[in-house]
């Protein structure tokens, strides 16, 4: 099969690993990709905005299936733009991509179905929202409704930083994607990232994981992309991910079909599991980054056919399966993040680092003048395994302590919480 790789990230880089690793491969494309993914894939520039170009491209060299990494091209509705010229496409439509692409839509959805998530409000104008925030009090959430590049949340412990936000989001912080609010209950409870391979109809179990979102260690600092993953995630016990499939997942699949609007690709629930069971935070319609990082080293089955199963409708006779071996990626950030990071100091060291067995990841890597240097917030994803978190946590940072990149940061705590209670037994 020849394929097309849409994306740059380390997410994409994960992917073109395990694409490449595939029998049924001919040639791997990546648009615009990055130097990691270009030991696997021929780069190529394409204007992504633009379908009819990718359209075309993919005739020209017989593309036989094309992979969406980020949600921007699903919410502009790439996946139904080149399914109209006959071409197959693993990523939702924009009529499902609104699972991410609006989260008033998703909490209508909720409510619809009865999937269990925070209280919300759903508001077009500044009056009304704030009534609304003045009523409930604090702590509370706001966000945008629309994508605003993991920007558009807040989460507010005092009334004054609740107003605040309001009136940035309506006064445009954030754009278009902050014309409309959506006020709701603070939950607490820990975190889980939870993935589903989707076909339309069938949604398959695909992997669990936790990040860290937070730029500084013990979960301090302002929030980021993810500056860490580590899967499993232990708190997805066997009876919460039958109750998160029950009472989250399966609703939203059947949801979505009722609506017209049935739901392929890859489902990445944003779960809190609270003191009642796990509620729905978000839904995003793409693989996380960086937890496609840590999914992609546990998964022991071919990508590439488990994508052509979605693609075709033929969940219902598949599986997954996955390696005992926990999972962890240290992000390795440029200095400036998650600000305006420094781009262009060069990176040395990776061959040697990856020699015991970690992957590297490239997230936002350059050549210039023949060296790799830095060209984004998130640059590198450090990735290892072990027998448990804490295995795979030593081997990631033994690569780092190898890595010669004296611009780069990451935390030093990743896998924490999973490490503690692998220490504690609990
Ligand atoms: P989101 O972009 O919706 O994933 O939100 C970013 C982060 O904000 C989440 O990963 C949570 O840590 C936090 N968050 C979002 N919604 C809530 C909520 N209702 N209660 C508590 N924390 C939340
Ligand atoms: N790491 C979180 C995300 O990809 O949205």
């Amino acid at each position: 099969m020849n394929v097309l790789l849409l994306g740059s990230g380390g997410r994409e880089h994960a992917l073109a690993w395990k694409i490449a690793a595939s029998p049924l491969l001919t040639k791997l494309y990546a648009s615009p990709g990055n130097p990691g993914i270009g030991r696997f894939a021929e780069l190529v520039k394409l204007d992504i905005a633009d379908h009819s170009t990718v359209a075309a491209f993919c005739q020209e060299k017989k593309i036989d299936l094309v992979v969406v990494g980020p949600e921007g091209p699903l919410v502009a509705g790439i996946a139904d733009d080149l399914r109209a010229w006959g071409i197959r496409v693993f990523g939702p439509s924009r009529a499902a991509a609104r699972l991410e692409g609006s989260k008033g839509f998703t909490k209508d959805l909720c409510a619809k179905f009865n999937i269990p998530t925070a209280a919300y409000g759903r508001f077009g104008d500044l009056a009304a929202a704030k009534a609304y925030v003045e009523k409930t009090g604090a702590p509370i959430v706001i966000k945008a409704d629309g994508l605003a590049a993991g920007k558009g949340v807040t989460i507010a412990m005092t009334l004054e930083e609740a107003l605040a936000a309001l009136e940035a989001c309506f006064d445009g912080a954030f754009g278009s994607a902050g014309a409309e609010v959506v006020v709701e209950e603070y939950l607490t409870g820990e975190e889980a990232s939870f993935f589903c391979l989707c076909d339309g109809a069938t949604a398959l179990r695909f992997g669990t994981a936790q990040d860290h979102k937070r730029v500084g260690d013990g979960d301090t600092g302002p929030n980021t992309g993810g500056m860490g993953a580590y899967s499993p995630a232990p708190v997805m016990t066997p009876d919460m991910t039958e109750r998160t499939m029950r009472e989250i997942i399966e609703p939203t699949m059947r949801g979505m079909a009722n609506l017209g609007a049935p739901f392929a690709g890859i489902l990445f629930a944003g779960l809190m599991i609270t003191d009642q069971g796990p509620k729905l935070i978000e839904y995003n319609t793409r693989f996380g980054d960086p937890e496609c990082q840590v999914l992609m080293m546990r998964l022991k089955d071919d990508l590439l056919v488990l994508l052509n199963a979605a693609v075709d409708g033929q969940l219902a006779h598949m599986s997954a399966r996955w390696s005992d071996d926990a999972a962890l990626t240290v992000v390795m950030a440029a200095r400036g993040y998650p600000g305006t990071p420094e781009k262009g100091s060069v990176i040395r060291g990776l061959d040697e680092a990856a020699s015991d067995g970690a992957e590297i990841f490239h997230a936002g890597t350059a050549i210039n003048g023949g060296a790799l240097v830095a060209n984004g917030g998130r640059v590198l994803n450090v990735t290892a395994t072990g027998t448990t978190v804490g295995e795979a946590q030593k081997k990631a940072y033994a690569a780092i302590d190898r890595i010669d990149w004296p611009q780069g940061f990451c935390r030093h705590d990743i896998g924490w919480r999973a490490v503690d209670r692998e220490q504690t037994g609990k």
